[in-house]
């Protein structure tokens, strides 16, 4: 894997702009060599400005119709609960978009966690195809940071960290809500790119930790996202990456 790209903009609001803008740009070179953009969106807080400005400064940018939605994790709760991933990237983004029903694959975190993990797997067979072994290869992987090191819901010690061939399985966590169904390594890393979102003064020492620090995956989950074929590309605002020596 090549040594991953690091951009960093001056504040929060530079990194939304510019992830929203390269993201746009990788949808048209997707739709370009292979007619659709497989967009596997990330949880939490930080993606919600970028999936904003996707919808709206950059809505003519893509063609949305061309675009298939995936996660790469969600909470086990409700579609409607405001810890659900999908409620976010809906909220934002979603909602503002004329999309069929069938370009959006959401995990269906109010199922059995189980039963969800296993549902959403043979929803990745069935739109990526592919052999027995072989594992879905998306366009584009957003992925955040916590400031404990994970990212999706791989956290620190968790043997889903080790998972080699499953694609989805369902976790237990030290954060809440405990219960979530995360993507699995080999997912991630058959990635045709994975882009990192980070921002903030308080993430600034597991960026550190994960770009410098020794490999650990098992303490620095997110080390774990190395793509054999595939960019990973860090974009971080300057006080999320005001520890690292090297940018
Ligand atoms: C989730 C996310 C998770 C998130 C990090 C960072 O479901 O919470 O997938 O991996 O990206 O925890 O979260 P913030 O962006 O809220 O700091």
């Amino acid at each position: 894997m090549a040594d991953p790209k690091i951009i960093v903009l001056n504040d929060a609001d530079d990194l939304f702009v510019h992830a929203a803008e390269e993201t746009a740009h990788i949808a048209g070179e997707s739709i370009c060599t292979h007619g659709e953009f497989t967009l596997c969106l990330s949880g939490g807080s930080t993606p919600a400005a970028t999936y904003d400005l996707l919808a709206t400064r950059f809505h003519l940018s893509v063609d949305w119709k061309e675009v298939q939605f995936f996660w790469g994790d969600e909470r086990c709760v409700p579609p409607d609960d405001p810890e659900s991933n999908f409620a976010m990237a809906n909220r934002t983004m979603l909602s503002k978009l004329a999309l069929k029903p069938d370009q959006v694959h959401r995990m269906r975190g109010e199922e059995e966690p189980a039963r969800a993990a296993k549902a959403y797997e043979e929803e990745l067979r069935k739109h990526f195809g592919g052999a027995d072994g072989e594992f879905p290869r998306f366009d584009l992987i957003m992925l955040g940071l916590g400031d404990n090191r994970h990212t999706a819901s791989l956290f620190p010690g968790d043997s889903a960290l080790h998972e080699t061939q499953r694609m989805v399985v369902a976790v237990e966590v030290d954060a809440a809500p405990r219960k979530r169904l995360t993507l699995t390594p080999p997912v991630i890393n058959n990635a045709q790119r994975v882009m990192f979102l980070v921002a903030g003064q308080g993430k600034a020492a597991a960026v550190k930790d994960v770009l410098e620090g020794p490999r650990d995956p098992d303490k620095f989950p997110a080390q774990i996202v190395a793509p054999h074929d595939g960019e990973v590309i860090w974009m971080l605002d300057t006080a999320a990456a005001s520890l690292l020596s090297r940018r």
